[in-house]
């Protein structure tokens, strides 16, 4: 049976407890909107007190590090984000490889390490617009998962959702064709049923992501293998992030 639509806040580097308020109104709303899995992955230093006000979202980290612990100054390891209450961790984001220099090989140590602290993951992928441009965007994006994801995974349909977002939508105000996202999450589907069997494969959620909003929401939840959204800007009021929510409670009341 296919899981419900999965909708994910993704905050970045936004969030002091003064928003703390706009986490609870999600919270609260989404426990009225049980038809779709809602979640917000706010910074590293609010994963605690959103946890604290969420009865019903999901809460996850944004990144961790591939080891347990020991001497990395600045970084959080996977058992830490789960001790101050995350339940899942986005890896692989482009904001990470392109401004951390981040590597396939290194979003699949940390894939290993989260799933050791018993989280789940949103592994990101995407292309620039150069390589959209000279074609080899579903060539890139898939060997770019196949470096990144886990080799395996017990039950991957429940603990690994993908997140597919071109780069030159994020924050940009453009979204991908629908033809252009059913193309990749197709060809993401089936490196999921080649990896991990048809039944898990079958089952795990690809997000769209890039310049989700409200009045884009529902064309592209729609869109064929589209599994949820994950969402930047749009995340950061509730009132804009519950629009999203609704356009994906409406398509399953559809
Ligand atoms: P925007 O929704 O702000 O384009 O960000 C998308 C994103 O990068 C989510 O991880």
């Amino acid at each position: 049976m296919a899981l419900r639509p999965y909708i994910v806040g993704n905050w970045k580097m936004n969030g002091t407890r003064a928003m703390l308020s706009e986490a609870r109104a999600i919270d609260r709303s989404a426990q009225r909107l049980m038809k779709v899995e809602v979640a917000l992955a706010p910074p590293f230093t609010l994963i605690h007190a959103v946890h604290r006000e969420a009865e019903q979202i999901g809460i996850g980290a944004q990144d961790c590090h591939a080891k347990a612990d020991g001497a990395f100054t600045g970084d959080v390891s996977a058992a830490m984000v789960a001790d101050a209450g995350a339940k899942f961790v986005i890896l692989g984001h482009s904001e990470r490889r392109e401004g951390h220099g981040e590597t396939d090989a290194d979003v699949q140590a940390k894939a290993a390490a989260a799933l050791d602290a018993g989280l789940k993951l949103i592994v990101c992928c995407g292309e620039t617009l150069a390589t959209r441009e000279a074609g080899g965007a579903v060539a890139h994006v898939t060997a770019q998962l196949e470096g990144s994801l886990p080799d395996t995974i017990d039950n991957a349909g429940e603990r690994l959702a993908v997140a597919y977002e071109p780069i030159w939508a994020i924050g940009t105000g453009r979204t991908a064709t629908v033809e252009d996202v059913a193309e990749m999450h197709r060809a993401i589907r089936a490196l999921l049923i080649a990896r991990y069997g048809e039944e898990e494969g079958s089952l795990v959620r690809i997000l769209y992501g890039g310049s989700v909003k409200p009045d884009n929401a529902r064309e592209l939840l729609s869109t064929d293998e589209v599994g949820g959204a994950l969402v930047g800007g749009a995340s950061l009021t509730a009132e804009s992030f519950l629009g999203i929510v609704m356009a994906a409670v409406d398509m399953q009341d559809a």
